[in-house]
């Protein structure tokens, strides 16, 4: 056991200095250091390290207003390795080396680990999940907004089982609630926050039909889904007699019309695309949908920029509209293509989602203040994604490993999965990246057991919080503490025996980010 580890820490020492030799030849001949010259004196290390300490030691009293707003972003399927790839690729965007840069969420004050497992599943789904961050109770995989007694696939056994959303709680006290996503609006996530009883006394409603009936009450509703709301060959606004993006109704309703009509003196609007949406005046809205496609939005790196909006541009729209109601609102607001781009392979397209949700993030920061607007960053599981094979610092993030396999011999990317489609072999053998294009958009990282679809990981997820109360998000907690912990600080649902003796904040400053965020800030950008 020893002598083995000791040879095996002998090796990666040995490849360590023959790749710090190679470098050293690398960075003489491009003239950019392999990293900033500061970096080489311990002061700088110190001096950052001692900023950070005395902005720690300001937590020591932590933020006990109550929350007037609650904001979730659930980044789906941004496992860890997630997170840290996509702070490097928006530090590469900028021209930096990328480690070292902080994303938004990095910013907040409080982190926890969440355990993302479902009743019946180790590696859970994204219905199950949602159960369990929306509506505070794990669930079994594939089902949503019913407890862990019913079974997915047998309405038969959801009656009497349903659980509420915080969603549903929040309206309850005048809160106005939102929804935006870049996935088609009836997908898993947030399917869990509009779960009428009609519909479960239906048994099956399908998603489509229990949002929309559902509308009235949830303020704004953003992103794709034309179709599931059209009848069946009704040609879409924007792919007109593209077959594959008409209505997919069979039962011949038009859920659009519907809702525009009901919205007919309450200060409605439907928007198709970006320009409607930004031409709306937030202060005359009280109700918005927007569907921007017939199916899932656009993977962001795809998207057409003059028709479609992006994430952080929806997210703008929907804080402006729902701020105004002086009971707050609770907004949901899903990366839901992360998910996608993972599965398929294509780490370029997930990450690419990560950091544009990110930027989101920072756009919701600028539109409300910590005082009194607690905001919460998870992902609903994570995945078989992961990067590593001693690249050296700066190297790009879709780069190749500093190596070549003692194997094969063969070089492989830094990027890799566990599983998906990205396994490829020719007459035999591993595939040589050095022959493929692995910078391109749609480019599948290898993988070491061939799956047409990437799956889920089974590993904890992280919980970034700020705001009123984001203490109370902290150790390694169960998923499905996530919206009691945000209830509390809000004073909604079960828990407000204890908001008399919390004070709700003074709304100065809506839109001055924390001291702790601008400290931060200005130290790391000088
Ligand atoms: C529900 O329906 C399934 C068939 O779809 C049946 O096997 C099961 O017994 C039913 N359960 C209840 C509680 O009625
Ligand atoms: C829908 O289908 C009917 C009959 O199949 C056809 O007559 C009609 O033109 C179709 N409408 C559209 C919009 O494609
Ligand atoms: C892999 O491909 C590169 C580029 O074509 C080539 O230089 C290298 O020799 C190849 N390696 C192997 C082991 O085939
Ligand atoms: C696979 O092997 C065959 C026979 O050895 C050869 O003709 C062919 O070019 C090889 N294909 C590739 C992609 O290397
Ligand atoms: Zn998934």
């Amino acid at each position: 056991m020893q002598q083995g580890f000791g040879r095996r820490w002998f090796e990666v020492r040995t490849m360590k200095v023959i790749t710090l030799l190679l470098t050293c030849l690398v960075c003489r001949g491009s003239g950019k250091p392999q990293f900033p010259e500061q970096e080489k004196d311990p002061g700088f290390w110190n001096a950052w390290a001692q900023r950070t300490l005395r902005s720690a030691l300001t937590l020591q009293e932590p933020n006990r207003n109550i929350a007037k707003n609650l904001i979730l972003f659930l980044g789906d399927g941004m496992g860890v390795p997630t997170v840290t790839a996509a702070r490097i690729l928006k530090g590469q965007l900028s021209g930096q080396y990328g480690e070292e840069v902080q994303l938004e969420m990095d910013k907040f004050p409080y982190v926890s680990l969440s355990k993302t497992y479902n009743t019946n599943a180790q590696v859970p789904d994204s219905a199950g999940t949602a159960t369990a961050y929306l509506c505070g109770v794990k669930a079994n995989e594939g089902t949503v907004g019913v407890s862990a007694a019913a079974v997915r696939g047998q309405c038969n056994t959801t009656r009497g089982n349903e659980v509420t959303s915080i969603l549903k709680w929040a309206k309850e006290s005048g809160k106005s609630v939102g929804i935006v996503t870049t996935t088609r609006v009836n997908h898993a996530t947030p399917s869990a926050a509009y779960m009428p009883p009609e519909a479960v006394q239906a048994g099956c409603k399908d998603i489509a039909r229990q949002l929309m009936e559902n509308i009235p009450d949830i303020n704004v509703i953003m992103g794709g889904g034309r179709k599931y709301m059209l009848p069946k060959n009704t040609s879409d606004v924007e792919y007109p007699g593209e077959k594959k993006h008409s209505g997919t109704r069979k039962d011949g309703r038009n859920l659009i019309q519907e809702w525009t009509d009901r919205m007919r003196d309450k200060k409605g609007y439907y928007v198709w695309n970006k320009k409607d949406l930004l031409s709306i005046n937030p202060s005359s809205a009280d109700y918005l949908l927007g569907l921007f496609e017939p199916g899932d939005l656009q993977y962001d790196l795809e998207r057409d920029s003059s028709t479609d909006p992006s994430l952080t541009e929806m997210v703008e729209v929907a804080i402006k509209i729902l701020r105004k109601n002086p009971e707050g609102f609770y907004l949901l607001v899903e990366g839901g293509r992360i998910d996608h781009g993972h599965h398929e392979g294509k780490a370029k397209q997930a990450l690419h989602e990560a950091v544009e949700m990110d930027r989101a993030i920072g756009r919701a920061g600028l539109l409300t203040s910590v005082h009194d607007t607690m905001t919460v960053v998870t992902a609903d599981h994570s995945h078989v994604f992961n990067f590593g094979g001693y690249t050296l610092r700066g190297n790009s993030i879709f780069g190749l490993a500093p190596m070549v396999s003692d194997v094969d011999q063969k070089p492989f990317t830094s990027i890799l999965y566990g599983n998906g489609p990205g396994f490829k072999l020719i007459n035999g053998s591993r595939v040589n990246v050095s022959t493929e294009d692995y910078q391109q958009n749609d480019y599948q990282a290898q993988s070491a057991v061939p799956l047409r679809m990437e799956t889920h990981g089974g590993e904890d997820v992280a919980v970034f919080s700020k705001g009123p109360m984001a203490h109370l998000l902290h150790g390694v907690q169960e998923q499905n503490y996530i919206p009691h912990a945000m209830a509390y600080a809000a004073c909604i649902g079960q828990n407000r025996a204890h908001c008399r003796t919390r004070s709700s904040a003074t709304p100065l400053a809506i839109t001055t980010p924390s001291l702790f965020l601008l400290i931060t800030a200005a130290w790391l950008l000088c």
